[in-house]
């Protein structure tokens, strides 16, 4: 049965995306997906979708190396903060507290036990819009900006474990959020591993790297309005020259409708939604995949890309001659 602590983490909150090639990725990320930069400090630009009510989104970082930087979770209140500050505490992951900073303000920092870095807040910037961006209806964060993907919102993020088994018991035991959806190896092991926060099928997922480097990223994924505005951002990527990876296609697990492409910069971004469907149930009982089921592929039947087992962020020594061999079936 679920507890009140298994509430405690309202939403994703932004994430930090590192870039060797900071004006293309902004250029994605601006122009393409619709989002609206609020601020510009040092290498980072922040940017915002437009129905998000905090400030920003993500923040994009030039860097030598692609991959994803800090990610930051909204607890429900000022108690649930201090609670799973006290757990993360308690499990020797803890780095300490942070001053407030663009768009938040307290933070937790603390690392999963791979090693990415997180931080956890609950005071933030509600985003007040100026008279280029105010909406015509006062129940929308900013205006629809009406061009290129018109990314809506922040949906979830996965990143790369070298052991799913443990971050996945962070998120569950630690972190106190619900198991949606799992993939688990004939080994035993998990290959991945989906939770969420509330009614939403997923916030936070778990995937195998096979490389088993620690802090690796898979995808960081927006949400448009529809299943067509998803169709539509596969055209815009393709006269934009944006890599399409795989997709547009439905995914079994979870039933997501996804898009998948690499931003310029070789972070793999995806455009989900889910449609209608939502976990009303507080004790859904997760749903195991087995290995032989996951092999069948994607919901209409579709193979999964090779590349989705090898791609990740930052690269390995090789990584776009590994990717390129995995698509000639060579690995
Ligand atoms: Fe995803």
């Amino acid at each position: 049965m679920a507890t009140p602590d298994q509430f405690e983490i309202a939403h994703l909150g932004a994430v930090e995306l590192f870039t060797p090639t900071f004006d293309e990725s902004l250029h994605f990320f601006r122009d393409l997906l619709a989002m609206r930069e609020v601020a510009r400090i040092g290498d980072s630009s922040y940017l915002r979708c437009w129905d998000e009510y905090q400030l920003y989104t993500i923040k994009l970082t030039a860097s030598e190396t692609n991959g994803v930087g800090r990610t930051l979770f909204r607890a429900s209140s000022e108690e649930a903060l201090q609670n799973r500050v006290a757990a993360i505490e308690a499990a020797g992951l803890g780095r300490g507290w942070r001053e407030p900073e663009v768009g938040i303000g307290r933070s937790y920092e603390f690392e999963d036990p791979d090693g990415h870095t997180m931080a956890i807040y609950y005071d933030t910037e509600r985003y007040v819009p100026d008279d280029q961006d105010r909406p015509a209806l006062k129940n929308q964060a900013s205006k629809f900006p009406g061009y290129g993907v018109n990314a809506r919102r922040i949906d979830h993020i996965n990143y790369l474990a070298s052991d799913v088994d443990a971050a996945g018991e962070f998120w569950r035991d630690v972190m106190r959020s619900r198991e949606s959806e799992r993939v688990r190896l004939d080994n035993g092991s998990m290959a991945a591993w989906w939770f969420r926060f509330h009614q939403k099928s997923y916030d936070v997922v778990y995937s195998d790297d096979w490389s088993k480097q620690r802090g690796r990223f898979h995808h960081l994924a927006f949400s448009p309005d529809t299943r067509e505005d998803i169709l539509k951002a596969a055209d815009i990527f393709l006269e934009n020259g944006v890599y399409i990876e795989y997709g547009p296609y439905k995914h079994a697990i979870n039933q997501t409708f996804f898009l998948y492409v690499w931003e310029p910069g070789g972070n793999r971004i995806e455009f989900a939604n889910a449609g209608a469907r939502l976990l009303a149930d507080p004790d859904w009982p997760v749903v195991e995949w087995s290995q032989a089921e996951r092999a069948r592929g994607q919901a209409w039947g579709m193979k999964t890309v090779a590349t989705f087992h090898t791609h990740g962020t930052p690269f390995v020594e090789n990584q776009e001659e590994i990717d390129r061999q995995a698509l000639e079936g060579k690995h």
